[in-house]
Protein backbone atom coordinates (compact mmCIF):
# COMPACT_ATOMS: atom_id res chain seq x y z
CA UNK A 1 0.00 0.00 0.00
CA UNK A 2 1.54 3.07 -0.90
CA UNK A 3 1.33 6.52 0.79
CA UNK A 4 -1.22 8.67 -1.07
CA UNK A 5 -0.05 12.40 0.34
CA UNK A 6 -3.29 12.01 2.63
CA UNK A 7 -3.20 13.55 6.22
CA UNK A 8 -5.19 11.59 8.49
CA UNK A 9 -7.25 8.80 9.21
CA UNK A 10 -11.38 8.65 10.18
CA UNK A 11 -12.96 5.93 12.68
CA UNK A 12 -16.45 5.24 12.23
CA UNK A 13 -17.47 3.71 14.91
CA UNK A 14 -18.70 2.85 18.64
CA UNK A 15 -18.00 4.54 22.02
CA UNK A 16 -18.49 2.77 25.33
CA UNK A 17 -17.67 3.54 29.16
CA UNK A 18 -16.49 -0.11 30.24
CA UNK A 19 -17.56 -1.35 33.31
CA UNK A 20 -14.89 -3.32 34.23
CA UNK A 21 -14.62 -6.48 36.73
CA UNK A 22 -11.69 -9.17 37.61
CA UNK A 23 -12.48 -12.25 39.22
CA UNK A 24 -10.55 -15.43 39.53
CA UNK A 25 -13.18 -17.40 37.34
CA UNK A 26 -16.53 -16.57 35.85
CA UNK A 27 -19.91 -17.37 37.49
CA UNK A 28 -22.10 -20.47 36.90
CA UNK A 29 -25.36 -20.02 35.92
CA UNK A 30 -27.18 -19.27 38.79
CA UNK A 31 -23.81 -18.58 41.08
CA UNK A 32 -22.39 -15.80 42.56
CA UNK A 33 -18.64 -15.13 42.75
CA UNK A 34 -17.14 -12.62 44.80
CA UNK A 35 -14.44 -10.14 42.05
CA UNK A 36 -10.97 -9.08 42.33
CA UNK A 37 -11.70 -5.37 40.74
CA UNK A 38 -13.82 -2.98 39.19
CA UNK A 39 -12.80 -0.06 36.97
CA UNK A 40 -14.84 2.37 34.56
CA UNK A 41 -12.71 2.41 32.02
CA UNK A 42 -13.19 4.41 28.31
CA UNK A 43 -13.85 1.92 25.76
CA UNK A 44 -16.00 0.82 22.57
CA UNK A 45 -13.77 -0.94 19.54
CA UNK A 46 -14.57 2.48 17.43
CA UNK A 47 -13.03 4.68 20.17
CA UNK A 48 -10.12 2.11 21.28
CA UNK A 49 -8.91 1.82 17.85
CA UNK A 50 -8.99 5.46 17.39
CA UNK A 51 -7.06 6.05 20.63
CA UNK A 52 -4.52 3.88 19.36
CA UNK A 53 -3.72 5.24 16.01
CA UNK A 54 -3.40 8.75 17.74
CA UNK A 55 -1.18 7.04 20.22
CA UNK A 56 0.87 5.73 17.51
CA UNK A 57 1.09 9.74 16.11
CA UNK A 58 -1.62 9.86 13.36
CA UNK A 59 -3.65 12.74 13.05
CA UNK A 60 -7.20 10.99 14.08
CA UNK A 61 -10.84 11.52 13.92
CA UNK A 62 -13.76 9.74 15.30
CA UNK A 63 -16.95 9.55 13.91
CA UNK A 64 -19.89 8.49 16.38
CA UNK A 65 -22.38 9.45 19.10
CA UNK A 66 -22.18 9.44 22.42
CA UNK A 67 -24.74 9.86 25.22
CA UNK A 68 -25.53 12.61 27.17
CA UNK A 69 -24.66 11.62 30.33
CA UNK A 70 -22.37 11.30 33.15
CA UNK A 71 -20.30 8.71 31.30
CA UNK A 72 -19.79 10.88 28.07
CA UNK A 73 -17.29 13.12 29.65
CA UNK A 74 -14.74 10.09 30.86
CA UNK A 75 -15.50 9.10 27.37
CA UNK A 76 -14.65 12.09 25.29
CA UNK A 77 -11.94 13.17 27.68
CA UNK A 78 -9.87 9.95 27.28
CA UNK A 79 -10.22 11.00 23.39
CA UNK A 80 -9.21 14.39 23.85
CA UNK A 81 -5.97 13.20 26.18
CA UNK A 82 -4.67 11.23 23.02
CA UNK A 83 -5.45 13.95 21.05
CA UNK A 84 -8.07 12.05 19.12
CA UNK A 85 -10.57 14.80 16.74
CA UNK A 86 -13.52 14.87 17.93
CA UNK A 87 -15.31 17.39 16.01
CA UNK A 88 -17.51 14.50 14.38
CA UNK A 89 -18.78 13.07 17.51
CA UNK A 90 -22.63 13.52 18.05
CA UNK A 91 -23.79 14.10 21.47
CA UNK A 92 -27.71 12.37 22.21
CA UNK A 93 -29.60 13.79 24.27
CA UNK A 94 -31.98 10.96 24.04
CA UNK A 95 -29.73 7.87 25.00
CA UNK A 96 -26.91 6.95 27.72
CA UNK A 97 -23.47 6.40 26.60
CA UNK A 98 -22.78 2.64 25.00
CA UNK A 99 -22.01 0.41 27.57
CA UNK A 100 -19.39 -2.40 27.82
CA UNK A 101 -19.56 -4.88 30.39
CA UNK A 102 -16.44 -6.41 30.39
CA UNK A 103 -15.49 -9.57 32.63
CA UNK A 104 -11.95 -10.35 33.05
CA UNK A 105 -10.37 -13.70 34.23
CA UNK A 106 -7.62 -14.55 36.18
CA UNK A 107 -5.63 -15.87 32.82
CA UNK A 108 -6.29 -12.34 31.51
CA UNK A 109 -9.28 -13.89 29.32
CA UNK A 110 -12.33 -12.05 28.90
CA UNK A 111 -16.09 -11.88 28.02
CA UNK A 112 -17.94 -8.91 26.84
CA UNK A 113 -21.31 -8.02 26.89
CA UNK A 114 -22.20 -4.55 24.90
CA UNK A 115 -25.15 -2.38 25.49
CA UNK A 116 -24.95 0.48 22.60
CA UNK A 117 -27.42 2.81 23.37
CA UNK A 118 -26.38 6.19 21.55
CA UNK A 119 -24.02 3.67 19.15
CA UNK A 120 -27.44 2.31 17.59
CA UNK A 121 -29.25 5.40 16.89
CA UNK A 122 -27.14 6.57 13.80
CA UNK A 123 -29.34 9.21 11.30
CA UNK A 124 -28.86 9.08 7.74
CA UNK A 125 -27.41 12.53 7.66
CA UNK A 126 -24.80 11.83 10.00
CA UNK A 127 -22.76 9.76 8.03
CA UNK A 128 -23.25 12.35 4.67
CA UNK A 129 -22.26 14.79 7.30
CA UNK A 130 -18.74 13.18 7.58
CA UNK A 131 -18.79 12.41 3.43
CA UNK A 132 -15.65 15.33 2.73
CA UNK A 133 -14.01 13.98 6.19
CA UNK A 134 -14.47 10.31 4.80
CA UNK A 135 -13.11 11.12 0.97
CA UNK A 136 -10.05 13.13 2.05
CA UNK A 137 -8.58 10.76 4.36
CA UNK A 138 -5.85 8.27 4.02
CA UNK A 139 -7.84 5.22 5.64
CA UNK A 140 -11.14 4.21 6.96
CA UNK A 141 -11.32 2.35 9.84
CA UNK A 142 -14.48 0.72 10.95
CA UNK A 143 -16.17 -2.05 12.80
CA UNK A 144 -19.66 -3.13 13.56
CA UNK A 145 -20.46 -2.07 16.49
CA UNK A 146 -22.74 0.39 14.46
CA UNK A 147 -25.95 0.06 12.60
CA UNK A 148 -24.76 -1.98 9.32
CA UNK A 149 -26.33 0.26 7.31
CA UNK A 150 -23.96 3.15 8.57
CA UNK A 151 -20.85 0.91 7.84
CA UNK A 152 -21.63 0.34 4.49
CA UNK A 153 -22.76 3.71 3.96
CA UNK A 154 -19.00 4.45 5.07
CA UNK A 155 -17.24 2.12 3.03
CA UNK A 156 -19.46 3.34 -0.29
CA UNK A 157 -18.32 6.94 0.56
CA UNK A 158 -14.60 5.96 0.83
CA UNK A 159 -14.57 3.55 -1.90
CA UNK A 160 -15.98 6.44 -4.10
CA UNK A 161 -12.18 8.14 -3.27
CA UNK A 162 -10.41 5.44 -3.29
CA UNK A 163 -9.39 5.48 0.16
CA UNK A 164 -8.22 2.43 2.13
CA UNK A 165 -10.76 0.71 3.77
CA UNK A 166 -9.83 -1.47 7.08
CA UNK A 167 -12.92 -3.40 8.67
CA UNK A 168 -12.31 -5.33 11.90
CA UNK A 169 -15.80 -7.24 11.65
CA UNK A 170 -16.72 -6.89 15.38
CA UNK A 171 -18.68 -8.39 16.82
CA UNK A 172 -19.24 -11.42 15.01
CA UNK A 173 -21.63 -11.26 12.20
CA UNK A 174 -22.45 -12.15 8.83
CA UNK A 175 -21.60 -10.07 5.96
CA UNK A 176 -22.97 -9.37 2.48
CA UNK A 177 -20.14 -10.50 -0.09
CA UNK A 178 -20.56 -7.07 -1.65
CA UNK A 179 -19.29 -5.15 1.46
CA UNK A 180 -16.58 -7.60 1.89
CA UNK A 181 -15.02 -6.89 -1.63
CA UNK A 182 -15.37 -2.98 -1.05
CA UNK A 183 -12.74 -3.35 2.10
CA UNK A 184 -9.00 -3.80 1.28
CA UNK A 185 -8.07 -4.94 4.61
CA UNK A 186 -10.38 -7.21 6.31
CA UNK A 187 -9.14 -7.97 10.24
CA UNK A 188 -10.98 -10.63 12.12
CA UNK A 189 -10.15 -12.99 15.13
CA UNK A 190 -11.04 -16.74 14.87
CA UNK A 191 -14.79 -15.89 16.08
CA UNK A 192 -15.24 -13.67 13.45
CA UNK A 193 -13.28 -15.57 10.87
CA UNK A 194 -15.56 -18.86 11.49
CA UNK A 195 -18.67 -17.47 10.75
CA UNK A 196 -17.74 -15.57 7.83
CA UNK A 197 -15.96 -17.75 6.10
CA UNK A 198 -18.27 -20.62 7.79
CA UNK A 199 -15.64 -23.20 8.94
CA UNK A 200 -13.98 -23.39 12.73
CA UNK A 201 -10.86 -21.91 13.12
CA UNK A 202 -9.43 -22.88 16.58
CA UNK A 203 -5.43 -22.64 15.02
CA UNK A 204 -3.18 -22.05 12.35
CA UNK A 205 -3.98 -24.26 9.60
CA UNK A 206 -7.60 -23.92 10.20
CA UNK A 207 -7.44 -20.02 9.87
CA UNK A 208 -4.92 -20.34 6.87
CA UNK A 209 -7.93 -22.50 5.05
CA UNK A 210 -10.25 -19.45 6.40
CA UNK A 211 -7.65 -16.70 5.41
CA UNK A 212 -7.38 -17.92 1.74
CA UNK A 213 -11.12 -18.81 1.38
CA UNK A 214 -12.28 -14.94 2.53
CA UNK A 215 -9.20 -13.60 0.16
CA UNK A 216 -10.31 -15.16 -2.59
CA UNK A 217 -14.07 -14.73 -1.91
CA UNK A 218 -13.12 -10.87 -1.24
CA UNK A 219 -9.99 -9.98 -3.87
CA UNK A 220 -8.22 -8.35 -0.59
CA UNK A 221 -5.85 -8.97 2.26
CA UNK A 222 -7.35 -11.07 4.87
CA UNK A 223 -5.63 -11.01 8.65
CA UNK A 224 -6.99 -13.16 10.87
CA UNK A 225 -5.99 -12.86 14.64
CA UNK A 226 -5.25 -16.18 16.77
CA UNK A 227 -4.15 -14.56 20.60
CA UNK A 228 -1.00 -16.72 21.59
CA UNK A 229 -0.80 -18.02 18.34
CA UNK A 230 -0.06 -14.74 16.08
CA UNK A 231 -2.16 -13.82 12.97
CA UNK A 232 -2.31 -15.13 9.95
CA UNK A 233 -2.79 -13.03 6.64
CA UNK A 234 -3.57 -13.66 3.76
CA UNK A 235 -2.86 -11.87 0.39
CA UNK A 236 -3.83 -12.81 -3.80
CA UNK A 237 0.15 -14.48 -4.08
CA UNK A 238 1.09 -15.19 -0.15
CA UNK A 239 -0.14 -16.80 3.49
CA UNK A 240 1.93 -15.61 6.43
CA UNK A 241 2.00 -17.11 9.56
CA UNK A 242 3.23 -14.02 12.25
CA UNK A 243 4.06 -15.11 15.52
CA UNK A 244 2.58 -13.07 18.70
CA UNK A 245 5.26 -12.39 21.38
CA UNK A 246 5.18 -13.92 24.13
CA UNK A 247 4.33 -11.29 27.25
CA UNK A 248 2.65 -11.97 30.75
CA UNK A 249 -1.59 -11.57 30.07
CA UNK A 250 -2.37 -9.36 32.34
CA UNK A 251 -6.11 -8.86 30.03
CA UNK A 252 -7.03 -9.38 26.87
CA UNK A 253 -9.37 -6.56 26.30
CA UNK A 254 -8.75 -4.16 23.40
CA UNK A 255 -6.23 -6.52 21.94
CA UNK A 256 -7.60 -6.82 18.51
CA UNK A 257 -8.61 -3.06 18.72
CA UNK A 258 -4.71 -2.38 19.18
CA UNK A 259 -3.78 -5.31 16.36
CA UNK A 260 -6.05 -3.89 13.95
CA UNK A 261 -5.37 0.15 14.29
CA UNK A 262 -1.55 -0.65 14.54
CA UNK A 263 -1.92 -2.57 11.52
CA UNK A 264 -3.91 0.06 9.98
CA UNK A 265 -1.04 2.86 10.64
CA UNK A 266 1.74 0.54 9.61
CA UNK A 267 0.32 0.33 6.34
CA UNK A 268 -0.47 3.41 6.13
CA UNK A 269 2.89 5.05 6.73
CA UNK A 270 3.92 2.61 3.86
CA UNK A 271 5.95 -0.12 5.76
CA UNK A 272 5.74 -3.89 3.74
CA UNK A 273 3.29 -6.10 5.04
CA UNK A 274 5.36 -8.47 7.30
CA UNK A 275 7.01 -4.87 8.83
CA UNK A 276 3.48 -4.20 9.58
CA UNK A 277 2.17 -7.55 10.84
CA UNK A 278 5.33 -7.72 13.18
CA UNK A 279 4.42 -4.38 14.54
CA UNK A 280 0.70 -4.68 15.17
CA UNK A 281 2.00 -7.55 16.82
CA UNK A 282 3.79 -5.47 19.14
CA UNK A 283 0.56 -3.46 19.76
CA UNK A 284 -1.33 -6.12 20.63
CA UNK A 285 0.84 -7.70 23.26
CA UNK A 286 1.82 -4.51 24.89
CA UNK A 287 -2.17 -4.17 25.64
CA UNK A 288 -2.37 -7.25 27.10
CA UNK A 289 0.42 -6.67 29.95
CA UNK A 290 -1.96 -4.00 31.11
CA UNK A 291 -5.84 -3.94 32.44
CA UNK A 292 -8.80 -2.62 30.24
CA UNK A 293 -9.08 -0.67 26.87
CA UNK A 294 -7.94 2.34 26.42
CA UNK A 295 -5.57 2.58 29.40
CA UNK A 296 -3.64 -0.57 27.89
CA UNK A 297 -3.01 1.16 24.35
CA UNK A 298 0.64 1.54 23.79
CA UNK A 299 2.48 4.26 22.13
CA UNK A 300 4.59 4.37 19.21
CA UNK A 301 7.79 4.82 21.73
CA UNK A 302 6.69 1.49 23.74
CA UNK A 303 6.15 -0.37 20.57
CA UNK A 304 9.39 0.80 18.77
CA UNK A 305 11.70 -0.34 22.10
CA UNK A 306 9.74 -3.57 22.39
CA UNK A 307 10.54 -4.15 19.16
CA UNK A 308 14.15 -3.81 19.70
CA UNK A 309 14.08 -6.17 22.60
CA UNK A 310 10.92 -7.84 22.72
CA UNK A 311 12.34 -10.37 25.03
CA UNK A 312 12.50 -7.55 28.22
O1 LIG B 1 -12.65 -4.61 21.97
C1 LIG B 1 -12.86 -4.27 23.32
C2 LIG B 1 -14.08 -3.40 23.43
O2 LIG B 1 -15.22 -4.15 23.05
C3 LIG B 1 -14.38 -2.90 24.80
O3 LIG B 1 -13.77 -1.67 25.07
C4 LIG B 1 -15.92 -2.88 24.86
O4 LIG B 1 -16.45 -1.61 25.07
C5 LIG B 1 -16.36 -3.47 23.53
O5 LIG B 1 -16.66 -2.51 22.60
Amino acid sequence: MTDTGRSYCVVVGSLNIDLFVTAERPPRKGETVLGTGFGLFPGGKGANQAVQLARLGSETYIVGRIGADIFADQVVGSLEAAAVRTDYLIKDAGAGTGKGCVFSDAAGDNWIVVVPEANMRWQSHDIENARALIQGARALIVQLEIPLPVVARAIDLACEADVLVVLNPAPASELPGGLLRKVDLLVPNETEASILAGLSVGDVESAKEAARLLQSKADNTVTITLGSAGSVTATGDDIIHTPAFPVEVADVTAAGDSFCACLAYALTESHDLETALRFASAGGALSVTRLGAQPSLPTLDEINTFLEHPGG
